[in-house]
């Protein structure tokens, strides 16, 4: 059964009605541009077809009241009375409740039920995808435009300030604008965007460790706290501001430490506009070749890899058909990225992880990845896709 279907139903069974409306919003894969969104850099995520749904109906009164079909729990909030609590789950619903009101946006009373299929803490943005399909559930219950930026930054916003994460804009900008069939740059300074194609006869495939790290937040913040250090030490705005040449010649004046995490993120924003260029050639093999060199500036300059992503790269990049494959998200563990000839994608999933579980006695998943649409409403009355 279709998430879609799953979530109409379970609404029908509980409420004795169908839902007014269905919205939904997708994880990421990022394809390269890994930890550059908040030194106001450049990125290149594709949204993926695997996603939060929700399917709710306005309520006339100020309550949010939603049950979840993975937690098999329902939690509730009123708009009136915004306040931190439990479960961790409401949270991201409540930040962006908190998020929109702050920012003016007028919010309806809803009742619904979610479900997804974004694996949780695995570096394919379950986050992202919640508040995103949280926003657009706000907006089928109250009906306010959508604006997809500065939904994105809302959301950014309720996942910095209400939940704690200090993330960049990258997860919120691509679940709610990304483009199926396409991988979308996106400049994080101007949240300028452009889409770009996928290679020809190429696919995406995702491969999880099977590995989390619980103190990825504070490793997350202490390298955005390196990158600034750099960035002032270069006098600059952002990390963005540095050249390859300046830092060649000026690289010198920082300690070890901050100058290897600079260069990663000079570099990775010239490796991210190469990988536009290669892709709009339709070239795999160059793709391929900057996602490796991406993957090895995140393991030995910015230090973000674990034994178990950099296993699973290595075991991806001796199969045929691989271009070329890297971690991908934060880091620490969660996932690895690779681009594959798309007519061996099954065949290659299949002996990677046969192959990693040999080495680590772990059991990964891997997920074949179709890129797809941004945040929608899907079904409703008078909907707004
Ligand atoms: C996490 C954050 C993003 C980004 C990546 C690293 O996914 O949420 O904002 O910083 O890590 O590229």
């Amino acid at each position: 059964m279709s998430l879609h279907t799953l979530v109409s139903t379970a609404f029908q069974a509980r409420f004795g009605r169908p839902p007014a409306y269905v919205v939904r919003a997708p994880g990421r894969v990022n394809l390269i541009g890994e930890h550059t969104d908040y030194n106001d850099g450049i990125v290149l995520p594709m949204a993926i077809d695997r996603a939060v749904w929700i399917a709710l109906s306005p309520r006339a009164d100020r309550q949010v009241r939603v049950y979840s079909l993975d937690l098999k729990a329902e939690a509730a909030f009123d708009l009136d009375a915004l306040s931190r609590g439990r479960p961790a789950w409401i949270e991201y619903l409540k930040g962006v409740a908190w998020a929109l009101s702050e920012a003016g946006y007028p919010l309806a009373g809803w009742e619904g039920v979610v479900a997804g299929d974004v694996p949780r803490g695995a570096g394919l943005s379950s986050s992202a995808a919640i508040e995103l399909a949280t926003a657009r559930a706000f907006q089928a219950a109250s009906g306010f435009p959508w604006q997809g930026k500065e939904i994105a930054l809302l959301c950014q916003r309720a996942e910095n300030r209400w939940v704690g994460m200090n993330c960049g804009i990258m997860d919120q900008m691509i679940s709610a604008v990304g483009r199926a069939g396409h991988a979308l740059l996106i400049d994080c300074r101007t949240l300028e965007t452009q889409a770009v194609p996928l290679p020809p006869a190429t696919a995406v495939v995702v491969l999880d460790t099977a590995t989390r790290r619980g103190l990825v937040d504070s490793a997350y913040n202490e390298r955005r706290r390196q990158c600034e250090a750099a960035a002032a030490a270069f006098g600059v705005p952002a990390l963005r501001d540095v050249t390859p040449e300046r830092l060649a010649a000026e690289g010198h004046r920082l300690d070890p430490v901050t100058l290897r995490r600079a260069r990663h993120v000079v570099t990775e924003n010239a490796r991210t506009l190469a990988a536009v260029e290669a892709m709009q050639k339709g070239d795999a093999v160059a793709l391929g070749r900057l996602m490796d060199a991406s993957h090895a500036s995140l393991r030995y300059d910015f230090e973000v890899t674990n034994d178990a992503l950099n296993t699973i790269v290595e075991i991806a990049r001796g199969q045929p058909e691989c271009y070329g494959a890297r971690m991908t998200g934060a880091g620490f563990g969660g996932c690895a990225v690779a681009l594959v000839r798309a007519e061996g994608a099954e065949a290659f999933g299949g002996r990677v992880a046969a192959a990693y579980r040999q080495a680590t006695g772990l059991e990964p998943a891997v997920y074949v990845c179709a890129a797809s649409d941004g945040a929608s409403v899907v079904e409703g009355v008078g909907s707004h896709a």
